[in-house]
């Protein structure tokens, strides 16, 4: 079946009109124009009748609270961190983005279901909705949903007017002291109203599994769940398609329902000559399936799937279509810097390109279930999942966390999660929890397993894990053994003892490193340290400043090298996120990490080019820092490193060699992975490294200049030509330059952003976590000589020009084109 895109319809006033011409057996609305949003609890807010005219008119995906003001008071907590281990109390003033997330919010649309006939179904189906969703329908309450992070969806038959207008409003709130991040707020996932008729496809009805895969053929099992009124059986009929990437048809089948059946189909089909998928190759496969009763046609379900086959086996860890391979992984929360929580599709696209070029080849959906959108790029583009549920079960971390839904919603909330996300070829295992306190508590192991069984039950195709942080008390206490994968958090010098302890035979890094640091910000003089502070509240991008808790990226390289059985690991964090700004968790204005890979706004820091020269083997890699304008420091010891893929590089400090240096195992994990010349005393110019392979060729040079004064501006975009669809964005990263075109990395200009023609503005962002200057508005100061200012497109085709200028500064202008989106088919819900 086709999902329509909304543009298929005319969204007339707050009416969606439906195009006869496309009417089909299912049709999908995305509700994602036309609502009203007000901030507060509202009496008599669900009535069809209420007024609304003076409520704000918003676009869904929404953050309300992303707009601001910024303020140390928002959600303000006193808190003792446990598992930052942190000895009493103290008042923690960023620790959720410092946003005003917290109190009620109402939505309101109304809606028609065009040609909505007696015996049709229709139902609404929420990504993601934060938090505690009561939804209504004509003033009746139809459900409610606690958790923010899951999918859910009610049938709302009963409750529709089948002719004229209808009215859908949703309650949402946010209590204070219930998150340890940024939780975003609002109807910040898309909302589908999915018409069906009597008999159909039920939301996530298919599980289709791969049960045996060779050279010469794969075998496909395909489960179709219908369902018909009052769950009566019917002789009905499903046919199934299966497409190849290019859309030719290469397996298919057709099967009646047999009394016997209950209200499921099982098909068996084959895939003749399969392309596997894998990261590096993430070929997809349709399912196609027609549900008939007689001759009529009455549903029509795509379900997208991947082959491939993977392994978790003692001594011999992880593979992948037979291959050993360790995860390149990294956590990453929701939140999309200077977008907040809204989700979108382009800028989910740009971290992932962002991550492909590093090598990164999984993610872990901390602490809990990713949009959709994300799950599908994941199968596009080539990334393996670990697809998280919770960060609390039954002991608190937070005084309104998740413990207080868990008795009566965790099996709920496992088995949507599984259900929405079982058919997806980048789904390779589901983690039951994060640091959960219950791994000290008794019974904790307990819970674990009915996880766990809950999981299995969903789906006995992929393994289960946590991530675990007590380590004596999650072994000792037979938590840690219950599960099919141990993973550990922060825990490479106990990688041997677990596993020695353990029976899996293999360990994971669930989450590791936890290094902190600003871009463009180092620190003198460079040495490793701890919860290092600093008044200008940044941390070193020397890359060798930790918490109590965690390491610089070299420690764990050490163990994920030397140790076989260690089956690869997940960094905290690739982005920067909203909240938790460690280890200035007590300190405002801080109030966004210190802990990614890229910043808040998805620019690299010099981390990113340590993690490349290791993960991406198949580009070079040679970056040095710092950056080369240090006024004042002359003939003082500034320290230059390399990150390359390498073994041995030669620097020179205006044309003078300060040596050769080759990566060698030492005492210091750094000097492994790193090409470091510590004694190099600063003079202006120029440095240079020249990089050798391990046959003493050169393979690369890389250079940094001193830069004068600021004279330009220089815009880069990540994509130039954009769809005309009103969602789609293009990064456009503005740098200041010297006249020779040098970065000036300290420069702090205010740059305006101007947009014109087919596109608008529709964020900007810095990735100074101590920033208190407004994502939505056009204008920002660079940190460190960049900021990046996102642009969305709008539905007509055409030019977009974008300008950014700063007092001073010659302004530059760059040309975007968005070209209409062809309609695309996707799964069916
Ligand atoms: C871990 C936790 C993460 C984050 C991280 C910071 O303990 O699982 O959510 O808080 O520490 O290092």
């Amino acid at each position: 079946m086709l999902r329509f895109a909304s543009r298929a319809f005319l969204f007339a006033g707050l009416l969606s009109i439906v195009d006869p011409a496309v009417a089909q057996t299912r049709r999908e609305y995305l509700f994602d124009k036309n609502w009203k949003f007000t901030k507060g609890d509202v009496a008599g807010a669900a009535d069809p009748a209420f007024k609304d005219a003076k409520w704000q008119t918003v676009s869904v995906p929404h953050d309300w609270a992303i707009y601001g003001p910024f303020s140390g008071t928002n959600d303000q907590q006193e808190v003792k961190i446990e598992q930052n281990q942190e000895q009493k109390a103290s008042v923690k003033t960023g620790r959720t983005g410092g946003l005003p997330f917290i109190g009620t919010g109402w939505y309101r649309r109304r809606f028609t279901v065009p040609q909505f006939t007696a015996g049709q179904r229709a139902l609404l189906l929420f990504d993601g909705a934060m938090s505690d969703a009561h939804v209504f329908v004509n003033g009746k309450e139809v459900g409610r949903w606690p958790y923010g992070y899951n999918s859910f969806s009610f049938d709302i038959t009963p409750y529709l007017q089948a002719s004229g207008e209808n009215t859908l409003a949703v309650r949402l709130q946010n209590k204070s002291e219930a998150s340890r991040w940024y939780p975003g707020a609002g109807l910040y996932r898309n909302v589908h109203l999915i018409v069906t008729e009597d008999v159909h496809i039920p939301v996530w009805g298919t599980y289709l599994t791969t049960p045996e895969i060779n050279a010469d053929f794969a075998k496909v099992k395909l489960i179709t769940q219908v369902e018909t009124p009052n769950k009566a059986f019917q002789p009905l009929r499903l046919e199934t398609e299966i497409r190849d990437n290019a859309g030719q048809v290469v397996a298919k089948t057709s099967t009646s329902l047999a009394a016997t059946d209950g209200l499921a189909f099982e098909q068996n089909l084959v895939v003749p000559k399969p392309k596997l998928w894998s990261p590096e190759t993430p070929t997809l496969y349709t399912a196609s399936s027609k549900l008939y009763a007689g001759d009529a046609l009455k549903d029509e379900y795509n379900t997208p799937f991947g082959v491939r086959s993977f392994k978790f086996e003692a001594k011999r860890g992880f593979s992948l279509n037979g291959q050993p391979r360790k995860f390149k992984g990294v956590c990453n929360h929701h939140d999309l810097g200077m977008l907040g929580t809204a989700v979108n599709t382009a800028a989910l696209r740009r971290q992932l390109a962002l991550l492909k070029d590093m090598g990164c080849d999984a993610i872990r959906t901390s602490h809990n279930m990713p949009a959709p959108e994300l799950v599908s790029l994941c199968d596009e583009m080539g990334f393996m999942l670990m697809v998280e549920s919770f960060d609390e079960w039954k002991s608190p971390k937070v005084k309104n966390g998740y413990s207080q839904y868990f008795d009566e919603w965790s099996e709920k909330d496992l088995v949507n999660m599984v259900h929405r996300d079982r058919n997806h070829p980048s789904v390779i295992m589901w983690s039951i929890g994060n640091e959960v306190p219950d791994q000290s508590a008794p019974g904790g192991g307990k819970i674990a397993k009915r996880l766990q069984d809950i999981v299995h039950r969903e789906d006995p195709t992929r393994p289960v894990t946590a991530g675990m942080d007590r380590i004596d008390d999650a072994i000792n206490k037979n938590f840690a053994s219950v599960l099919d994968i141990a993973g550990f958090n922060y825990k490479p010098m106990r990688y041997e003892m677990a596993n020695d302890k353990l029976p899996q035979g293999f360990i994971l890094g669930t989450e590791t490193a936890s290094t902190v640091s600003s871009r463009g910000v180092y620190k003198f003089p460079v040495e490793p340290a701890k919860q290092k502070k600093y008044p200008d509240n940044q941390s070193s991008s020397y890359d060798l400043e930790a918490c109590v808790w965690s390491q610089t990226p070299d420690e764990e390289f050490v163990k994920q090298d030397d140790l076989g059985f260690v089956i690869g690991e997940f960094v905290w964090t690739g982005f920067d996120y909203l909240g938790e700004p460690t280890p200035y968790d007590e300190v405002w204005p801080s109030h966004s990490s210190y802990f990614g890979i890229l910043d808040l706004a998805g620019l690299p820091k010099d981390r990113y080019y340590l993690y490349r020269a290791k993960w991406n083997t198949q580009q070079p890699t040679v970056h040095l820092l710092p950056h080369w304008t240090w006024p004042g420091r002359e003939g003082q010891p500034t320290p230059v490193f390399c990150y390359t893929n390498v073994p041995t590089a030669e620097l020179f400090v205006n044309g003078k060699s300060q040596g050769k240096q080759t990566k060698a195992p030492s005492d210091k994990p750094q000097s492994r992975y790193r090409l470091m010349w510590n004694d190099v005393k600063y003079e202006p110019g120029t440095i240079k490294v020249v990089a050798y392979d391990a046959q003493g060729k050169v393979v690369g040079e890389e250079e940094v200049k001193t830069a004068g004064k600021p004279h330009h501006v220089k815009l880069v975009a990540d994509r130039t030509t954009l769809a005309a669809d009103g969602q789609d964005l293009a990064f456009v990263t503005a740098r200041v330059e010297d006249a020779q075109g040098n970065l000036c990395p300290e420069a702090t200009n205010e740059l305006q952003v101007s947009v014109k023609g087919q596109g608008s503005f529709r964020a900007i962002g810095n990735g100074d976590a101590t920033s208190l200057e407004l994502f939505h508005l056009p204008h920002m100061h660079a940190f460190h000589g960049e900021l990046v200012a996102a642009v969305q497109t709008r539905e007509q085709p055409g030019d977009v020009q974008v300008s950014v200028s700063g007092k001073g500064l010659k302004s530059a202008t760059l040309r975007l084109q968005t070209a209409a989106a062809p309609a695309k088919a996707n799964g069916s819900r």
